[in-house]
């Protein structure tokens, strides 16, 4: 598949079958990351595989809302990032979060990316924080999102090119 196909077929899946994710689709979802630019090269990420699904239930429930589906995922790819690396530690984690999750569409893995960040529990506190907390980090490393993964147990339709939103572009 070339790049546009994959990015067609790229789609959030947020379920997922009991198969697990193999160690070398993941090694290559981490590698998608790994490849990822940052601003001035400073690379501030740090990739967290969780595949502890204690740990996976705990993250679950870190915000309130659209988190439920890591609890049933295979593996998560928490991205953090050194926050006085780089000020530009959003952009760089973002895109990185968005290569491995391109990465994992191409290999046929589904995933789906969880905000953190801005984001509350049921109880209103911070999730950013909780998630922190589970995976015992802090300051300057900043939560930007998790990524779930897992062998798909949904399907969803492709994007279709001459249905794309063209009139956000302007010339
Ligand atoms: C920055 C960002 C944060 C997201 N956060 C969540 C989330 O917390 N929970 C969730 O289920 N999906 C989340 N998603 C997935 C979006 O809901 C999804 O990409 C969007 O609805 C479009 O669907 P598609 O990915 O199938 O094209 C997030 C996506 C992005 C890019």
């Amino acid at each position: 598949m070339n790049l546009i196909e994959i990015m067609r077929n790229r789609r959030s899946i947020r379920k997922y079958t009991e198969e697990a994710v193999s160690e070398e689709k993941l090694q290559q979802i981490l590698q998608a990351g790994l490849l990822a630019p940052t601003s001035r090269g400073k690379r501030p990420w740090e990739f967290y595989v969780v595949k502890d699904k204690e740990m996976l239930e705990k993250l679950s429930k870190a915000k309130q809302h659209g988190a439920a589906l890591i609890a049933g995922c295979d593996a998560a790819i928490a991205v953090f990032a050194d926050s006085d690396l780089s000020d530009a530690w959003i952009e760089d984690s973002s895109i990185a979060l968005a290569y491995m999750d391109l990465m994992a569409s191409s290999l046929g893995v589904g995933s789906c990316w969880v905000q953190m960040r801005m984001r509350k529990d049921e109880n209103d506190a911070d999730a950013e924080k909780n998630v922190q907390r589970i995976m015992g980090l802090q300051e300057p490393f900043r939560m930007v999102g998790i990524l779930a993964l897992g062998m798909p147990a949904e399907e969803k339709e492709p994007y279709e090119l001459d249905e794309l939103k063209w009139e956000k572009v302007h010339r």
